[in-house]
């Protein structure tokens, strides 16, 4: 276990000495990080690497190591995106802005940017987000960029301390303010720190590993949207950051469920929903489970056939993603097994296959009406396939 120290980095600037108060304009994380917003070619270099690694998916039709290669580019190619939109959105200036947002969706979309972090620091996130909040008159990146600063701090303090740990993050409304809690079981704050913790270049981290700019940003931040933002904690028991923001005039609802009208995650369209997933590739495995699981689905995950088996002996499922071609039971040997011992599963496998489909498995296909997809395919389809295979009353 690292055994953190406290310390005070370097002198605030005078004008902040004493005072907990920093504007956004004073320090935006283009003084923090030295990426401008001209550097948005990054953006054009990440989406050829997408774009070659799409072209060669398609040259490489073989299953072997090629192509293995490949599908590890391209969920690094995903990730750097992610990263370099994220920190462009962080960097870039721009005036604060006042537009009516969803908290609920800021949290949806911040636990996006982080979920490859905290699922290998071995950190859960438990939402537990409020139906028909009222939205508030916000800065959407400003908040967004509160929430990073306290998820980190939550996964940092976690990370030092023990081996695994639990974020949970709640919303709730009362009287004209929206309230979010952020809640980890890390080790706590001392009640000495508790009262510094706000103050600019407050750091128990080692030289070189914080700011402590993080926190004093955050009071700055949620001040100037009129809101508050407070701790508690008792050490050994995990620390609760409460962010308070008032609710906007003539407060609209919005309905967490409700499909956003841009293209970005939909955190809860599987939700309460179970898929198992086979295919023998652990990378596609890892790929499409990530996937599966940021849309709200809980999935179950076998890499061969006989596995498979197994899983859907033990557990009850909503559907079966599987690979046809695999080593031992393939996805026809499985579909077989199904259709002779549990029938109710026969309408409820997507296949997916990296083979070119000779006549007799297209034929066999159509026979049994079923979905197949040719890998690669964009993960959207999958999920399209899961949701008519799950509410085929919505099939088109
Ligand atoms: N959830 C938490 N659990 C335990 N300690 C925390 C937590 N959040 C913050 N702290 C403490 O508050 C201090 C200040 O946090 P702050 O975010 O301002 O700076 P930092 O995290 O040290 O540096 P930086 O944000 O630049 O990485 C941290 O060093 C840590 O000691
Ligand atoms: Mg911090």
């Amino acid at each position: 276990m690292r055994k953190p120290f406290a310390h005070q980095q370097g002198r605030p600037p005078a004008r902040w000495r004493g005072s907990r108060r920093l504007t956004f304009a004073a320090l935006s994380l283009t003084a923090v990080l030295p990426l401008r917003a001209e550097n948005t070619n990054l953006t054009d270099e990440v989406r050829l690497l997408r774009e070659e690694n799409a072209l060669l998916q398609q040259q490489v039709k073989s299953q072997g190591a090629h192509r293995r290669h490949l599908d590890l580019i391209f969920k690094a190619s995903q990730r750097c995106r992610k990263i370099v939109q994220s920190l462009l959105s962080f960097a870039r200036r721009h005036q604060p802005e006042r537009k009516p947002v969803s908290v609920n969706k800021l949290i949806e979309d911040v636990l996006e940017i982080v979920a490859y972090q905290l699922r290998t620091s071995n950190v859960e996130v438990v939402c537990r987000l409020g139906t028909a909040l009222p939205v508030v008159l916000a800065d959407g990146h400003q908040v967004q960029q509160v929430l990073l600063n306290l998820i980190n701090n939550a996964r940092q303090a976690i990370e030092a301390h023990q081996a695994a740990g639990r974020i949970t993050i709640t919303t709730e409304t009362s009287g004209q303010s929206v309230h979010i809690h952020i809640q980890d079981n890390g080790p706590g704050i001392p009640p000495e720190n508790l009262k510094r913790i706000f103050d600019p270049f407050f750091t128990t981290k080692e030289v070189g590993k914080g700011t402590g700019l993080g926190l004093s940003l955050c009071y700055g931040l949620i001040k100037e949207h009129g809101g508050n933002i407070a701790v508690t904690s008792q050490p050994g028991q995990g620390a609760m950051f409460t962010i308070d923001l008032p609710a906007t005039e003539g407060t609209q609802t919005v309905d967490s469920n409700a499909k956003s009208s841009d293209t970005s995650i939909n955190h809860r369209e599987g939700a309460g929903k179970k898929i198992l997933l086979v295919d023998d590739e652990d990378i596609l495995l890892e790929l499409v489970r990530d996937d599966l699981q940021h849309h709200g689905y809980e999935v179950l995950t076998a890499n061969n056939g006989e596995a498979a088996l197994r899983v859907l002996h033990d557990h009850p499922v909503d559907a079966i993603c599987c690979d046809l071609k695999m080593p031992g039971l393939n996805g026809r040997q499985i579909y077989d097994w199904i259709c002779a011992g549990r029938p109710d599963y026969a309408r409820r496998i997507v296949f997916m296959t990296g083979d070119i489909i000779n006549p007799s498995l297209q034929y066999f296909l159509e026979q049994e009406h079923l979905t197949c997809l040719n890998k690669p395919f964009p993960l959207r389809d999958l999920r399209s396939a899961l949701k008519n295979i799950i509410n085929p009353a919505v099939r088109i």
